[in-house]
């Protein structure tokens, strides 16, 4: 089954325990892994290189994402790292509009927009995270703000551009917590996106992909990774102890 699998390291490890905790993942899995699997690390900006480096020279089937991207392409613009210098780097993703940068960074869905606009120009595969809060939640129009929430972010791109992209939905309740939605639930809600994409003419059943992020363990990954309309997983915590991101790539049937 093809899935992607993107271990999202957020703001942990130097380059050098970077490039380690890499080494490790890189060693620890089995050859025979599913070549249909991806598997994407996503470093900060400071360990790509280091590990674009060693991907490059020992041919790795394995994948970089960017944790984000600035929505400026270039000039004064002091500590933001472009759409550019990502595709120099041969980052195939970037996760664009997670939940910790609308909340903590005032990220909004406008800038977010602007980011998947100029890493499609750049064919870098934009990973779009949506996701409601629990206050939201507990609004019975939930659905409807997500639906905002994925239309705003893809507004303007050509029809054929969304074919290439990952929507990630993460309830924000859901992360570092220990919660999950139910896996009915998780199905319900990508498949409303789906629904909304298709009467856009939005969708291509080929390549638009759906993964699901928020407390992925070895314990829940079974089910959620084996379920059809679930493409993949963004991990957190998870993905920083190998043992454990292996076990959640290998629960894959
Ligand atoms: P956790 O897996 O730690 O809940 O984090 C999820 C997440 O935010 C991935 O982007």
């Amino acid at each position: 089954m093809n899935k992607t699998i993107i271990a999202n390291w957020k703001l942990n490890l130097d380059h050098l325990e970077a490039i380690q905790l890499f080494q490790k993942l890189n060693y620890s899995l089995d050859n025979d892994i599913d070549k249909k699997i991806k598997i994407v690390v996503a470093p900060s900006f400071t360990s790509l290189r280091s590990i674009q480096t060693i991907i490059e020279a020992d041919k790795l089937k394995l994948y970089l994402a960017s944790q984000d991207v600035s929505e400026f392409v270039e000039g004064a613009y002091t500590g933001e790292v472009s759409v550019t210098q990502l595709e120099k780097l041969k980052i195939s993703f970037c996760i664009v509009g997670h939940s910790e940068r609308r909340q903590h960074f005032n990220e909004t869905d406008e800038s977010i927009n602007l980011k998947v606009h100029n890493l499609i120009n750049k064919k870098i595969v934009p990973v779009i995270c949506f996701g409601e809060s629990i206050e939201q939640r507990k609004n019975e129009n939930y659905l409807d703000f997500l639906i905002e929430q994925v239309e705003k972010s893809i507004k303007g791109l050509r029809k054929d551009k969304v074919d290439e992209i990952i929507f990630a939905y993460e309830p924000v309740w859901a992360i570092g917590t220990g919660e999950t939605p139910s896996l009915q639930n998780i199905v319900d809600v990508i498949s409303n996106i789906k629904e909304f994409l298709s009467s856009k003419s939005f969708f291509d059943e080929e390549n638009t992909k759906f993964i699901y992020g928020g407390s992925v363990t070895p314990d829940n990954s079974k089910e959620i990774l084996n379920t059809q309309i679930v493409n993949g997983a963004l991990v957190g915590g998870a993905s920083l102890d190998v043992d454990k991101f292996i076990k959640i790539i290998e629960s894959i049937e």
